[in-house]
């Protein structure tokens, strides 16, 4: 069979979502390491009818008017704060996203992180590697109790639900800030909602789980963090811009929060002479929270198939604006 539509890749992605593509289109891959630029971008999305892209990629108003035959844009993400939504609901073109297959990865992650970051894990593991292991001390690297103590979520959306699940095995005290409450899951799994202001102060960790809007943007400021206890530790696992970075970064100089734990950070990617890079008291991980190889199959995946669908005029799996739109 020949191609049907050109379709745009703007990374490698696993097999498992390059396959579906081959059978009905040509592909036109980004293979580099690094993201095309938006000069770059824009000479891949010419002549495409849809497109695979990545939260590194701004799709917005312009870039669409330019490639007017899009109808697709397939996110390989969860979240989709890189495109326009709006813009493309305008236009008419699908946005598709990957919920649910990553959600399990995710709060696995965070959990990862908070332990981490808890237990002292990487200054532990440098420790021994720079040879200042030399007996068993009684003060040796103290971290806090995980056991027991109070887990604050901010967005108890798919993967704070799923963190907060997670939660119950080490049986913590589980409180959540969510404008839109579930209040029968709050009551099978034991969760008190609570306003922002009183989570940030009674949580031992606070840890995001919002999607970035305007609403959620520096979400976590110089006020939050002021209001936090001394020992608690901050695990971001959301989107970098949900905290202002220079605020994080003046609560952990001063040791007015004990630590955080970041999967994304803002900007992104962090210079390796960021100073959060270079405190001991923060973790910080190459937004790596989906990175496994089972969830990235499945995202590969479901990337395909939202595209396939929406070039084919059929509602995909996992679109954002299908009701704009279709
Ligand atoms: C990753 O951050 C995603 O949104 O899937």
């Amino acid at each position: 069979m020949g191609s049907i539509w050109t379709v745009a890749v703007t990374r490698k992605i696993p097999d498992a979502g390059l396959r579906p593509l081959q059978e009905t289109s040509e592909i036109k891959l980004w293979d580099q390491e690094l993201p095309p630029s938006p000069e770059e971008l824009d000479g891949l999305l010419d002549g495409c009818d849809g497109a695979i892209t990545l939260l590194t990629d701004r799709i917005d108003g312009p870039v669409l008017d330019r490639h007017p035959g899009l109808r697709v844009i397939s996110n390989f993400a969860v979240g989709y704060d890189n495109i326009d939504v709006p813009a493309a609901s305008e236009r008419g073109v699908l946005v598709c996203n990957t919920p649910e297959v990553l959600t399990s990865a995710t709060a696995d992650h965070t959990w990862a992180l908070l332990l981490a970051a808890a237990r002292r894990i990487p200054e532990s593991i440098a420790y021994v590697r720079d040879g200042k292991w030399k007996t068993w001390g009684p003060l040796l690297l103290l971290g806090r109790e995980v056991s027991g103590g109070t887990i604050g979520i901010v967005g108890l959306g798919r993967i704070g639900k799923e963190v907060a699940k997670r939660a119950r095995g080490f049986d913590m005290r589980v409180l959540a800030f969510d404008p839109f409450e579930d209040a029968a899951f709050a009551k099978e799994h034991g969760i008190t909602y609570v306003p922002l202001e009183q989570l940030v102060a009674e949580s031992d960790f606070v840890t995001l789980h919002v999607a970035l809007t305007d609403e959620t943007h520096h979400l976590i400021g110089a006020t939050e963090l002021s209001r936090m206890k001394p020992t608690a530790i901050l695990v971001n696992a959301s989107r970098g811009q949900v905290v202002d970075t220079a605020a994080l970064v003046d609560a952990l100089r001063s040791g007015s929060i004990l630590g955080a734990a970041l999967d994304v950070t803002d900007p992104e990617p962090l210079s390796a002479d960021h100073p959060l890079v270079n405190m001991t008291s923060c973790i910080v991980v190459p937004h790596t929270a989906s990175a496994t190889v089972q969830t990235r199959d499945r995202m590969a995946e479901l990337a395909a198939k939202n595209l396939l669908a929406g070039l084919s005029g059929e509602r995909p799996p996992a679109a954002v604006n299908a009701d704009e739109v279709m």
